[in-house]
């Protein structure tokens, strides 16, 4: 069972004892008192926890707005508050402040018990932690939405209990939305507004429904919103995203910005898209060099070489000999069906549930979703606020980031 760590302030919870009982049929292997919230907000910013409560009656607003800045990002923290009694305005007040659970102090054992299963079920303080699948090319037009959006169709058949989400970053005018013809209310613009008070309902309800129930979170339509996405707000919604779905497939842009970098960081796997012609190899052998670079695992790039056909120039050994690096896996070529899915806005299984081309993209995912991925040797910085530019480090340029194709 997963180990998890709670921080209790000033007694909120009842009597150490009692709260020791109830949360250890939850994994709760560590519980930290802490007598006042900053010292616990302190504990927090140095050390990773899963649950905090607190005792809302002692807080004051300067304090609920210091607690709310700790919740806002931590997508696996849950929090629990507590007050002897249950003042309507005072639950608003915590609930608006990213407190996710109200309890009158003191809980019973069984109140606190049923509160903290509440959030565990919700994915609050579960170790949910779901799979982040980037699709990538540094070339246009090799397939890179074709392959996101039919695999993330593929994820949602081949595990039906499976909660699947797509998001377009190609931040504005991105095709995953065209490719499914979807007329979403809301779109990525929408969640980065906002990514203050964002939670898995919240998310939830910003995404639109695609095939066999994939969550969809579409690009903004508007250019004028391009700068808005920046390396760290892109960084908070990729953990949103992983800490609210067992799946995740981005569609990423081929221009590689520190945005994108953001992606490709938190990513468990990238999906590296190439085809069997000169100019397509030559770009993903550069890619995979800049891989290597920034330190990433060889299994953490999955080359898939994308409308592969027998009798192609390019025989699937030699690709992998070209490219110094095992293929993971080859899709068919099939224009007719993929342009007319497409045109259709509807995925290719949709168009075509018995061709190769769909058959492909559903085994691709299982794949994808078999072996989990080890851990990067040298993990790289977090997305989010890097001291300096990595891509201008890594090429040791002073001016704006180079584009890298
Ligand atoms: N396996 C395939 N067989 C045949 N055609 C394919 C296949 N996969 C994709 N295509 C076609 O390739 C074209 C480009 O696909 P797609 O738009 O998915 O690529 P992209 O890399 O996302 O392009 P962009 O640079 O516009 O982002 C489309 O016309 C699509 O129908
Ligand atoms: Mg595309």
């Amino acid at each position: 069972m997963t180990q998890r760590r709670a921080i209790v302030v000033a007694d909120s919870a009842g009597s150490p004892d009692m709260v020791a009982d109830a949360l250890s049929r939850f994994g709760f292997t560590t519980i930290v008192p802490s007598p006042r919230l900053d010292q616990a907000l302190g504990r927090l910013r140095a050390e990773p926890f899963d649950l905090l409560i607190v005792p809302l009656h002692r807080i004051e607003p300067s304090q609920l707005a210091m607690l709310e800045r700790e919740i806002r990002g931590r997508a696996n923290l849950s929090v629990i508050g507590t007050a002897p009694t249950a003042d309507p305005d005072l639950i608003l007040r915590a609930m608006r402040a990213g407190v996710h659970e109200f309890l009158v102090f003191p809980p019973t054992q069984q109140d606190l018990a049923a509160a903290v299963e509440r959030l565990i079920i919700r994915g609050g303080a579960t170790d949910h932690s779901g799979q982040v699948i980037a699709v990538y090319s540094a070339k246009g037009g090799l397939g890179t939405t074709s392959i996101a959006v039919n695999m993330a169709q593929a994820f949602a058949a081949n595990d039906t209990r499976a909660k699947v989400a797509l998001a377009d970053c190609v931040f504005t005018g991105g095709d995953v939305r065209v490719f499914l013809n979807l007329q979403p209310a809301y779109d990525i613009s929408d969640l980065v507004d906002k990514l203050d008070s964002v939670d898995g309902a919240l998310l939830t309800s910003l995404m639109t429904q695609g095939p066999m129930g994939v969550s969809v979170l579409p690009s903004s339509e508007d250019p004028v919103m391009d700068d808005a996405f920046d390396a760290a707000t892109v960084g908070v919604v990729v953990d949103q995203l992983r800490a609210n779905f067992d799946v995740t497939v981005i569609d990423c842009e081929h221009h590689l910005s520190e945005r994108t970098l953001a992606i490709l960081d938190a990513a468990d796997r990238i999906a590296l898209i190439t085809q069997p012609n000169v100019p397509s190899l030559r770009s993903t052998q550069r890619t995979l060099s800049l891989f290597r670079r920034l330190g990433y695992a060889e299994t953490k790039s999955c080359v898939v070489l994308n409308r592969f056909q027998s009798g192609d120039v390019f025989t699937l050994s030699m690709v992998a000999e070209s490219l110094k690096h095992e293929l993971f896996w080859n899709l068919p070529n099939d224009y007719r069906t993929s342009v007319a899915s497409l045109n259709k806005g509807i995925s290719v299984s949709q168009e075509a549930a018995g061709s190769k081309l769909a058959r492909s993209y559903g085994q691709l995912a299982a794949k994808l979703r078999g072996a989990a991925a080890p851990r990067d040797p040298v993990r790289p910085a977090t997305a989010a606020a890097p001291e300096r530019s990595r891509l201008r480090s890594l090429f040791g340029l002073t001016g704006r980031s180079p584009s890298v194709t």
